[in-house]
């Protein structure tokens, strides 16, 4: 695959935690090209480095050395506020956790990333909710809401500034199973409708299926599934 055509590209990437004097290498020399609408699932042994890989993927943890390029650019030879403005505007996050504000409303959850790019984004914040099901539960605290509501409305924050990446850690990690796939589901086919690239972490290769591709982290590296 030629490199500049790729949506994303990880280049020989080292992620070393230093604790207490001694080193742990979790990603060690990893390589990876992800086409543009590719759907990719990452799975490996709890502790392999998933999580790690991934924040390395969107911007949010510097690797050791190697670096990612998204769409061609590199994401960590520029300042950290290029990187913030990359990540805000062309990358989608969905943790395990949710991680919605908790004293925001659903509504005003999805509309925040919008904001902090000084968008205005009412309307296609209540279209978002409408397409994950969620309109009667649009004024609903996350409190008020059932672990796979609040992870709809995860989705949906992560798709408000129409990026062209979508990363989830564990996305189903936190639900019984046929909530899980319900929103495992609706994950995918917003993302197959907007033609979407994703990468998805999971523990369960049985999910994988769903993608273009699977990918294993074994001992720092990604190795075919
Ligand atoms: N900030 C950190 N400092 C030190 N070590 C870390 C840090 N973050 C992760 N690690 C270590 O790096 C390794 C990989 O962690 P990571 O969270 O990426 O694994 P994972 O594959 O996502 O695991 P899980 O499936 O349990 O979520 C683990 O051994 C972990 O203890
Ligand atoms: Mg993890």
């Amino acid at each position: 695959m030629n490199t500049s055509a790729a949506t994303l590209t990880a280049q020989d990437v080292h992620r070393i935690y230093k604790i207490g004097g001694h080193e742990l290498p979790v990603l060690r020399g990893l390589n990876v090209e992800v086409a543009p609408g590719e759907k990719v699932f990452l799975c490996g042994q709890s502790g392999s480095g998933k999580t790690t890989l991934l924040y390395v993927l969107g911007g949010l943890e510097k690797p050791t050395s190697g670096d990612v390029l998204v769409h061609g650019k590199s994401l960590y030879h520029g300042s950290a506020k290029e990187r913030a403005l990359a990540r805000n505007r062309t990358m989608g996050f969905v943790f395990q956790h949710y991680f919605l504000l908790p004293e925001l409303t659903a509504l005003e959850n999805v509309m925040l990333p919008a904001m902090i790019g000084g968008r205005q984004a009412e309307a296609r914040a209540r279209e978002l909710l409408d397409r994950v099901g969620l309109t009667p539960r649009l004024d609903h605290l996350p409190t008020e809401l059932s672990g796979g509501e609040q992870q709809r409305v995860a989705i949906a924050r992560a798709l408000i500034n129409d990026p062209g990446i979508l990363y989830a850690d564990e996305p189903t990690g936190n639900l019984d199973s046929s909530t899980g796939s319900g929103v495992m589901d609706m994950l995918m086919s917003v993302v197959a409708e907007s033609k979407k690239t994703l990468v998805v972490v999971t523990h369960d290769q049985s999910l994988a299926k769903l993608g273009d591709r699977l990918l294993i982290l074994k001992e720092g590296k990604l190795v075919a599934g």
